[in-house]
């Protein structure tokens, strides 16, 4: 990292660099319009440490983290003096033949232990706690596969960065002071068409993800005709620098519904490197020659959000809780 600014910056940002765990819930609500509805949401939003404490402490082994992320519409109504410097809605993509929706959602709860139960009960509780004021507009629970793969059967994570590189690549630095251990968020919940990417043969299916199916070795494929998955999603700067970001993607599903689906999961220093990516991936490179993983793969939620530091996130929600108020 050229910039020397993470000795400055709190790690502390909500658990994001916390390990990658066996279970994980996704939870996106919206919150009512009501003012009284602003003040409950930022209430919890307060109390949510106090929360993981509570429900974690019951087994510490388990690790259970809780991230909680703030869209730009809600972001707005809290009435703030100052906003995450790239937080915007998600922009749909429309490739040549496939399409990124955008979808509602004013707050993430990104949770995540060892252990499924931790993750419901902790989900439960704070769900009475935000009672009528918001509503559930999505809930998945995800577990971890075999060998971490993903339910098309590849190890999916391995290039997340590791050790210093994580926090220069998923927490905002010293570029938005006020935001500094932040982090953008992109979820996008896709549903897999398992019977068709059974008929592709393995190399094949090795060509279109850019890694070998069983030991997980990377392919070059800079001579290649098309693009695999890996190449679309690596993004180069004009100065060559290479960003990266953390990926926490979930397997989820229920085979007696015929549902399977990668819950992906993105967290970024800089927004416009997430947005690189889906463009590299629905528009393609050349134009076109888009990633044919979204011939097998469908979006059906797309939202960004905002995931700020815990002190910043304790001092925002305490001031928007007495902003709705009232005096
Ligand atoms: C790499 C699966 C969606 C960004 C990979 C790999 C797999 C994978 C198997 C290779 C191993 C690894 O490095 O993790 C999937 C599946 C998706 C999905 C199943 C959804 C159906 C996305 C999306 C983005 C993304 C929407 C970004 C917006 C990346 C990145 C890499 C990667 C940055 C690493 C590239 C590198 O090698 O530097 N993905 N992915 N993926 N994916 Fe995805």
């Amino acid at each position: 990292m050229s910039e020397k600014s993470w000795d400055r910056v709190p790690i502390d940002a909500q658990s994001i660099d916390a390990p990658l765990s066996r279970a994980a819930v996704f939870l996106v609500v919206t919150v009512g319009a009501e003012p009284d509805a602003l003040v409950t949401a930022c209430g919890a939003l307060a109390g949510l440490d106090d929360l993981v404490k509570t429900v974690g402490f019951r087994d510490l082994s388990a690790r259970l983290s809780c991230i909680v992320g703030l869209g730009r519409d809600f972001w707005d109504r809290l009435r703030l003096d100052e906003r995450p410097r790239e937080l915007k809605t998600f922009a749909p993509i429309h490739g040549p033949v496939h399409t990124a929706p955008a979808t509602p959602g004013d707050l993430i709860f990104h949770i995540r232990a060892e252990r499924e139960d931790l993750c419901f009960e902790f989900e439960r509780i704070l769900l009475d706690k935000l009672g009528a004021s918001i509503t559930v507009i999505d809930e998945v629970s995800g577990f971890r596969y075999f060998d971490a793969r993903d339910l098309l059967g590849f190890v999916d994570g391995t290039a997340n960065p590791t050790g210093l590189d994580l926090p220069a690549s998923a927490l905002v630095g010293n570029e938005d002071p006020v935001f500094a251990g932040g982090s953008y968020i992109v979820v996008q919940k896709y549903l897999h068409d398992m019977a068709s990417w059974a008929k592709v043969p393995t190399p094949m299916q090795e060509e279109i993800i850019g890694r070998t199916k069983i030991d997980n070795i990377e392919i070059d494929d800079d001579e290649a005709p098309r693009k695999s998955h890996k190449s679309l999603a690596t993004i180069v700067d004009a100065d060559g620098n290479e960003h990266d970001i953390l990926r926490d993607n979930m397997p989820f599903g229920r085979p007696g519904q015929r549902e399977f689906g990668t819950y992906f999961i993105g967290y970024s220093r800089y927004l416009w490197v997430i947005e690189k990516m889906l463009q590299r991936m629905y528009i393609g490179d050349p134009p076109g020659a888009y990633d044919r993983l979204l011939d097998f793969s469908t979006p059906h939620t797309g939202i960004t959000f905002f995931a700020p530091a815990r002190p910043t996130l304790e001092a925002l929600a305490q001031a928007a809780q007495r902003q709705a108020a009232g005096p």
